[in-house]
């Protein structure tokens, strides 16, 4: 009897781990403020630590913009990226320059979006996670917590 609550427990929480991606309680401020400035502070175990490793070392010519940090701030964004990096073998290849949003795992959890949602002017880009995800700043990926601007899915 114990063990059959147990396995309904389980159940229940098993899928939520996917949804739920809260910035770990050490990330360093200096992540929230240099790479959550022009977007969203991605997750760390959206990408994988090579990914994170070509990432840092572009960020002179980042998506078009320059995003580059001092070698200090580097070294602690790099290590903390590295250290709560995603399976590699879970997330598959993020092209180059690396994308979360070119990942096997995202374009899965994401084959419902029809393309035009994606290129909506509400939306912009797959990269804005916001747009959709609103409980994205507290880690929540629930779909209870997906607002598609309204005429889309
Ligand atoms: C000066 C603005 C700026 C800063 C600062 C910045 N980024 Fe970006 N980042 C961008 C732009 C622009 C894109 C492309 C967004 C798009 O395609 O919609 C991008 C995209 C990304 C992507 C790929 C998103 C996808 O499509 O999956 C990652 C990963 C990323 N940034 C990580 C970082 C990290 C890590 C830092 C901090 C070291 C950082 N960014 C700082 C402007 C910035
Ligand atoms: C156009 C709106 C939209 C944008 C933009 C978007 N998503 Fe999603 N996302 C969705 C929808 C719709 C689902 C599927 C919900 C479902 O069926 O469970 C989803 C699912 C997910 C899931 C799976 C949750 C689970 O239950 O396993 C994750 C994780 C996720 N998105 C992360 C992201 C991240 C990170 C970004 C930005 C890099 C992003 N999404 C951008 C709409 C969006």
């Amino acid at each position: 009897m114990k063990r059959l609550a147990l396995i309904a427990l389980l159940g229940c929480a098993l899928p939520a781990f996917a949804d739920r991606m809260p910035l770990p309680a050490n990330t360093p401020a200096s992540f929230k403020n240099e790479c959550g400035s022009c977007h969203f502070a991605y997750p760390p175990a959206l990408l994988a630590a090579k990914d994170w490793q070509r990432t840092m070392a572009g960020l002179k010519d980042h998506f078009g913009t320059e995003a580059t940090v001092d070698a200090k701030t580097g070294l602690e964004i790099a290590a903390f990226l590295e250290r709560n990096a995603g399976n590699p073998d879970k997330l598959g290849t993020a092209g180059e320059p690396p994308r979360i949003t070119q990942t096997a795992r995202f374009v899965r959890k994401h084959r419902e979006v029809s393309a035009k949602t994606w290129r909506d002017p509400r939306i912009k880009s797959a990269a804005n996670c916001e747009a959709c995800h609103r409980g994205a700043a507290n880690g929540s990926f629930s779909e209870h917590e997906i607002t598609m601007p309204s005429g889309l899915r």
